[in-house]
């Protein structure tokens, strides 16, 4: 396929295993030949990150902006965005990245930000996801793929996925459970998504 590679930068503050269903379906789904698009990169605001250690082993490049080396928000979102476009990003893909990002960082990856959340959104924004929705009496939870925009949990909905609450629940096991099934939608929402960008791109610019 011809035309200039779509990189995809991923966002990780922890165990990164989105990051890697994301990574091993881009391998084995070869979205290089297929739909001319790979992982380019994995960074973390957190240098001990396990997922870094995981994106290595998968030879992928990795970058750690540490936040607490930044005296404010403005001044970090400043160098993490220093270090995802040394990638041109097509995609910038935030998997288990858990800072607040200013509005301006938002705006500069308008339409190519996406986040995996652990909710049916619009239900349960924010953290404690699955404790809440236990506390709520809900039989169905799930992760919900977005648009990130500046209003937190609340951009434009790509894909969702349900599973039910079972019996004895707690956090923990709903949480697993919910995990089990991000591992299958973000990759699918990201390819799709991809697709959907090549397909929008006016020919003029297409290479
Ligand atoms: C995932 O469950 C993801 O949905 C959630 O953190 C976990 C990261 O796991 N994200 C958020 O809560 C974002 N607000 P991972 O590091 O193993 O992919």
């Amino acid at each position: 396929m011809q035309g200039t590679r779509k990189n995809i930068v991923i966002l990780i503050s922890g165990s990164g295993s989105n990051m890697a269903a994301i990574a091993t379906a881009a391998q084995k789904e070869q979205w290089v030949q297929k739909i001319n698009a790979g992982v380019a990169a994995v960074i973390s605001n957190r240098p001990a990150a396990e997922g870094l250690g995981v994106a290595a082993r998968l030879g992928l490049a990795t970058a750690a902006v540490d936040h607490r080396q930044y005296e404010s928000r403005e001044a970090f979102d400043a160098a993490l965005q220093r270090s995802i476009d040394a990638y041109q990003p097509a995609l910038v893909v935030l998997a288990g990245f858990m800072r607040i990002l200013t509005p301006a960082f938002v705006a500069h990856y308008a339409g190519r930000l996406v986040n995996i959340h652990p909710s049916l959104l619009p239900a349960f924004p924010g953290l404690n996801t699955h404790q809440r929705a236990l506390d709520a009496g809900c039989q169905l939870a799930g992760a919900t793929v977005h648009q990130v925009t500046a209003d937190l949990d609340h951009g434009p909905i790509l894909a969702q996925a349900a599973v039910p609450v079972l019996h004895g629940d707690t956090a923990a096991t709903l949480a697993a459970r919910v995990l089990t099934q991000e591992h299958l939608l973000y990759p699918q929402a990201i390819r799709s998504l991809l697709v959907s960008m090549q397909a929008h791109t006016p020919l003029k610019t297409r290479q």
